[in-house]
């Protein structure tokens, strides 16, 4: 893969679209996953195997799963447990994410479990995905701060990052869950961790304070190759106060390939399904650079 090339892990079918309002089902959101393939998008987080009563929109992450067809694409299924674990492999998942948080409360109040007992299902699922040849990208969740407990101390995130690398982890996210970071923050965390470990480093970010792209430049500045991102700035998630919207994939496609990187998204494709997703919402989704493209279009 050539030096300025970005990979781009679509959020929206799942970070996107846990905390919406209206409710898609599972055939509409396999339909949008499929225009998303259609767009080129290299990676996808399609489902949650979570709990239909703390997130009814997430209910049919198996017949979403069952029914994925593009071996080019590189799928992934959030889990915050091992039952979710358990239902993610049955329906075939190569990939899983786990979610610790580097905080107390957060793991609380997001899968009702202690740090510690978080950290440690997170690296059971993470071994028990060595021995079933499943992916596991491990996230750590208000890596900068915390909606609970204020900003987080550099040295617990790597101390919890050791461990889940330990644990055999593919990949490491660091997640901005609350859109709180800022350049500094990021090149001050990003750096250490991009020393320290040797495998794929990705990072999430949320646009709360309108500085995701910026942080994503910090990012791409120390080294990291990987971001995730959400189709029309979707998202939010229901146990993080706080949390507004995504980084819109749009803007971080459009900012990459203005600065002479490449994706392989093709924008064009990319801005239909925005408009899908807006039309299904029923309300006027997209990211920064919308308002923009549009009056481009009508230029045209
Ligand atoms: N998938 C589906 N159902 C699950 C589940 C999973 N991964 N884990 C537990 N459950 C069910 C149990 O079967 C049980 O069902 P029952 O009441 O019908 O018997 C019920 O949930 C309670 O089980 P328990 O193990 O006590 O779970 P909990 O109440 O502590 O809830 C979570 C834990 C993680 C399942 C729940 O908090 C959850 O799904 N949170 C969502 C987290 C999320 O998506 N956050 C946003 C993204 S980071
Ligand atoms: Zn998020």
């Amino acid at each position: 893969m050539n030096d300025k090339y970005i990979f781009i892990n679509e959020v929206g079918p799942r970070d996107g679209l846990q905390n919406q309002d209206v409710h898609l089902t599972k055939e509409e959101r396999l339909k949008i996953i499929h225009s998303l393939e259609k767009a080129n998008l290299p990676g996808i987080e399609v489902a949650s195997f979570v709990s239909p009563k703390a997130v009814p929109q997430m209910q049919g992450a198996d017949y979403i799963v069952e029914n994925l067809n593009d071996s080019n694409c590189d799928y992934s299924v959030l889990v915050p447990n091992l039952q979710g674990y358990q239902s993610a492999k049955k329906a075939g998942a190569n990939t899983v994410s786990v979610v610790p948080a580097a905080t107390e409360q957060m793991n609380q109040m997001n899968i009702n479990m202690s740090l510690d007992q978080s950290l440690l299902s997170a690296c059971e699922i993470i071994s028990l995905g060595k021995v079933d040849e499943i992916k596991t990208r491990a996230y750590i969740a208000v890596a900068w701060e915390c909606p609970y407990e204020g900003k987080v101390d550099e040295k617990n995130v790597l101390r919890i990052a050791d461990q889940l690398i330990e644990a055999g982890a593919d990949e490491l996210i660091l997640a901005d869950t609350i859109g709180a970071a800022n350049p500094e923050s990021v090149k001050s965390l990003v750096s250490k961790v991009i020393d320290r470990y040797s495998i794929q480093i990705s990072a999430h970010f949320h646009d709360t304070r309108a500085l995701a792209l910026v942080n994503v430049w910090s990012a791409l500045n120390c080294g990291v190759k990987k971001f995730d991102s959400c189709i029309g700035g979707l998202g939010g998630c229901p146990f993080a106060p706080g949390a507004s919207g995504n980084l819109a994939t749009e803007d971080i496609v459009n900012m990459l390939h203005q600065s002479g990187y490449t994706t392989n998204v093709k924008e064009d494709e990319l801005m239909d399904v925005v408009k899908g997703v807006s039309r299904i919402l029923d309300y006027e989704i997209g990211g920064r650079m919308t308002k923009w493209l549009n009056k481009e279009n009508i230029k045209k």
